[in-house]
């Protein structure tokens, strides 16, 4: 079989590691999903920059949406970041034109999924997103195909690494935001604009994404209450300790009498809890549901290879043509967010 041709726009934090796993890791690969894949074109803003790989085997283009719309690639990841411009245009010319799309973009599928979920559903093109919610963690795939019958009734959880690498730092090392948050950009973890991190919009993003695939409504990134970490400060973290409990910036969706509610802020949870032990950069989501009390899933949130490796096996869903609807329901069966939560008033 003809090897699966990829181009890449955005060779960034993600798209550098994701390209090294494909040049370094290219025997295995195609051992086990068999099929070589190969990395035929990239594109990124500055075609002089030094960024770790050899990119002398593909074809550069200037701009994402000709890279997307490429006779020379078969499937295309956008890792540029963005909500709207390049990232949205790239990705709908390659849906367009029937070609598989993966991307780690949680702010553009935010506010463009439903729309681009239901492109993707008319061209009959998969579309993955594993990486844009809790970067290694395979959540979305655990949504959209692992739970059978069960209903979710509530999911929660850490879905920033920035943010809890900056509170784990601060409760046990002392270290000040400013000084963390630095620490966190070097180490790749944060958003071009860190403020989505700690303002909260980076989880809001996230969680709003669960919201639709744990109940079946449209993504409504707008309609939460979003409080970030920049106002907590030494003295928040030691009153809070010397009551038993860390403070963790959490996002929570559940079900209530008054339908489905969705909100981010930083919360107390007794250090004796799992979630306090989810240290650093590690994420963690819970899903409560009726047939599972609770499941837990834990690992790394941010970083170029936690990140690559959850865009990789993406890749390899479109490799094996496993094609589900990808808000787990067909677009036009999601409800509207306020009618959901509505149905969910009258149910009582
Ligand atoms: P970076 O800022 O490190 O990389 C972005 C890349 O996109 C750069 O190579 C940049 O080019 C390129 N780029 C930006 N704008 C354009 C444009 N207009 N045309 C062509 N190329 C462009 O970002 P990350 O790798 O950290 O993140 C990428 C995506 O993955 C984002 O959506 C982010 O939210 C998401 N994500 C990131 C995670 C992480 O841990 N970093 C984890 C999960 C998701 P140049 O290098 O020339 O400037
Ligand atoms: N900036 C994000 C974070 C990247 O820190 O969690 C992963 O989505």
């Amino acid at each position: 079989e003809a090897p699966l041709r990829v181009g890449i726009a955005g060779v960034g934090t993600v798209g550098a590691s994701l390209i090294s796993m494909f040049l370094n890791d290219q025997e295995r690969m195609t051992q086990r999903f068999g099929r070589q894949i190969v990395v035929t074109g990239i594109s990124a803003r500055s075609r002089s920059k030094d960024r770790g790989v050899d990119l002398s085997e593909m074809a550069w283009f200037d701009d994402p949406v000709a890279l997307a719309k490429s006779d020379n690639i078969d499937l295309f990841v956008e890792l540029m970041g963005g909500e709207d411009g390049p990232a949205l245009a790239s990705i709908r010319a390659a849906l367009e034109l029937g070609k598989p799309v993966v991307t780690a973009n949680k702010a553009l599928i935010a506010k463009h999924g439903v729309e681009i979920a239901h492109l993707a559903e008319q061209t009959n093109t998969q579309f993955g997103f594993e990486a844009a919610v809790a970067g290694g963690i395979p959540i979305i795939k655990t949504l959209r195909e692992g739970l059978g019958l069960a209903q979710v009734q509530r999911v929660y959880g850490i879905m920033n690494g920035t943010c809890n690498y900056i509170l784990t730092r601060m409760t046990n090392e002392g270290i000040n935001f400013q000084d963390c948050l630095k620490d966190a950009q070097e180490l790749g973890y944060a958003e071009a604009d860190p403020t989505f991190d700690i303002e909260g919009f980076d989880t809001a993003h996230k969680l709003a994404i669960l919201t639709s695939l744990c109940f079946g409504c449209k993504i409504a990134a707008d309609q939460m209450y979003v409080e970030g970490i920049t106002r907590i400060d030494q003295a928040d973290i030691k009153v809070a300790s010397d009551l038993g409990f860390d403070i963790k910036l959490l996002g929570v969706a559940q079900r209530t009498p008054d339908g489905i509610e969705q909100r981010v802020h930083p919360t107390l949870v007794p250090k004796t809890s799992t979630i306090a032990g989810i240290d650093g950069v590690l994420n963690a989501v819970s899903l409560e549901t009726d047939h599972v009390e609770e499941l837990l899933l834990a690992g790394p949130g941010a970083g170029g290879d936690a990140t690559a490796a959850s865009v990789i096996s993406d890749i390899f869903d479109c490799v094996r043509g496993t094609h589900v609807p990808p808000l787990g329901l067909p677009v036009a069966e999601l409800e509207p967010y306020d009618k959901a939560r509505m149905r969910e008033h009258e149910g009582g």
